[in-house]
């Protein structure tokens, strides 16, 4: 699927690198020339935005890195420091921490228009596995990030997340002294966790490469879930899809400086903006928000080792989903109930999110039991039965006929303007 390019260098500079390396070429049939299905809404323009916040969390990250101390001793101050004193720190500081929540809220959008349109099915198992490890690094980034301003969250919200490996059984107390680098979250803990917030992101974008590259050997899927037949299905990327994501891309950075320029602390703690204190528990420990269906789901289970494993299967079984679903059908248009269950798992993740954030009694951890039960039943039961007793709708015979459908309403007008010539891009 990759684009076959039809580079002719006319520049002497270019030629000469070219036959060379050829870069150049690779660039022009990877983002230029390459076949891009007709109909990608603006859903697909996410995994672009996503390229550009891993970028601004980067460049925002190297640059803060040039005035943050990671000591317990002066962590704290050095972020009063850069909010208050280094030119535009404030700014700096404000796009890096609402950046990751920005990050997050574009990795759950574009991991739910994979699993409305099936994007993680055959060809692109791997793709989709791949993206499972980017989401799992994000993860692990975002926690690590978190504990270095050294407030209270980050000290308690890091000393709750560390202690549950104490729950493995012989080995848990070793494996978190080793976490700790000490018999507590301390200076140890946070510049270790300093160094692996660093290196990171370089990971994520080493994984991301590979994503891509995985992209464009299967190419993309799309709303019909059908694979392009002929070059009357697809568009060149450049300019379609560059300008498509190029808009999405300014949308969502406008977004996000609403966020920066009027609710910079809306996302975060206010506790965070306190010291931290090892001898002084928060009433409420809340991790950040994207991680509260997960915690949710940990602090559902009545036993400490059983919600570990429940927080973490939650997440790993998203790895053999292209096996769970066991229907033929990718997109969600074609499959009537499945479309049901979809939302309702859309329902059930954001109200665990909302009961993560509740304190753990009553009502709170009823409901976290009814919807952690229901989002696992989603993916091992729900999912593998649906395939084999659902009725699909009929399937358009190409990405062209489904644009034609669309377009003149209906099925018997697509089939009849598939017989007539093509009059579309
Ligand atoms: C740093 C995070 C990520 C980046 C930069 C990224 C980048 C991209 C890009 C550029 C595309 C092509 C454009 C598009 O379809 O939106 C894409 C597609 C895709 N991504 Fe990601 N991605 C990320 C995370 C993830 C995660 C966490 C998952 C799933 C768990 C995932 C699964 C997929 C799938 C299945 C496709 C193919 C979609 C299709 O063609 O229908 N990605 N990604």
């Amino acid at each position: 699927m990759s684009g076959h390019s039809t580079f002719q260098p006319k520049n002497r500079v270019v030629k000469w690198i070219e036959e060379r390396l050829p870069v150049f070429s690779l660039m022009h049939g990877q983002f230029i020339a390459f076949p891009t299905p007709k109909n990608l809404n603006y859903w697909w323009t996410f995994g672009g935005i996503l390229s550009v916040m891993l970028v601004v969390q980067i460049v925002t990250g190297i640059v803060l890195v040039m005035h943050y101390a990671p000591s317990t001793q002066i962590a704290f101050g050095s972020i009063e420091h850069i909010m208050r004193d280094v030119n535009w720190g404030w700014l700096l500081r404000y796009l890096h921490s609402n950046g990751a929540s920005m990050f997050f809220i574009a990795v759950y959008i574009h991991i739910f228009r994979g699993l409305y349109y099936g994007s993680y099915k055959s060809p692109r198992e791997i793709l989709w596995i791949l993206g499972v490890v980017i989401y799992l690094v994000m993860m692990a980034t975002g926690f690590m990030g978190y504990v270095l301003p050294w407030g209270q969250m980050s000290f308690w919200g890091a000393t709750v997340i560390t202690n549950l490996f104490s729950a493995i059984p012989l080995v848990g107390e070793t494996i978190v002294t080793w976490l700790w680098g000490g018999f507590s979250v301390d200076n140890p803990t946070l510049n270790r966790f300093f160094s692996l917030h660093y290196l990171l992101p370089f990971v994520l974008a080493a994984v991301v490469g590979l994503h891509v590259w995985a992209l464009h050997v299967v190419g993309q899927n799309n709303p019909a879930g059908v694979e392009p037949k002929s070059a009357k299905d697809t568009v060149p990327f450049t300019p379609f899809a560059t300008l498509k994501d190029g808009f999405g891309i300014i949308v969502f950075m406008i977004f996000y400086a609403w966020f920066v320029f009027y609710l910079p602390n809306y996302l975060g703690h206010p506790d965070n903006y306190t010291l931290a204190d090892p001898l002084k528990t928060p009433a409420h420990i809340v991790p950040e928000w994207y991680y509260l269906p997960f915690y949710a789901i940990l602090r559902a289970i009545p036993d400490k080792l059983g919600g570990v494993i429940a927080m973490f299967a939650a997440i790993l079984v998203l790895f053999f989903l292209p096996w769970l679903d066991t229907s033929k059908v990718r997109s969600t248009r074609y499959r009537p109930l499945y479309k049901q269950f979809f939302w309702v798992l859309v329902v059930v993740s954001v109200l665990l999110g909302w009961l993560g954030a509740k304190p753990a009694e009553g009502i709170y951890v009823i409901l976290a039991r009814i919807c952690t039960v229901y989002y696992f039943a989603h993916f091992l039961v729900i999912l593998p039965l649906l395939g084999l007793i659902e009725k699909p709708k009929p399937l358009p015979a190409s990405i062209s006929e489904a644009v034609l459908a669309k377009h003149k309403g209906g099925a018997g007008a697509a089939s009849a303007a598939a017989s007539a010539p093509e009059t579309r891009g």
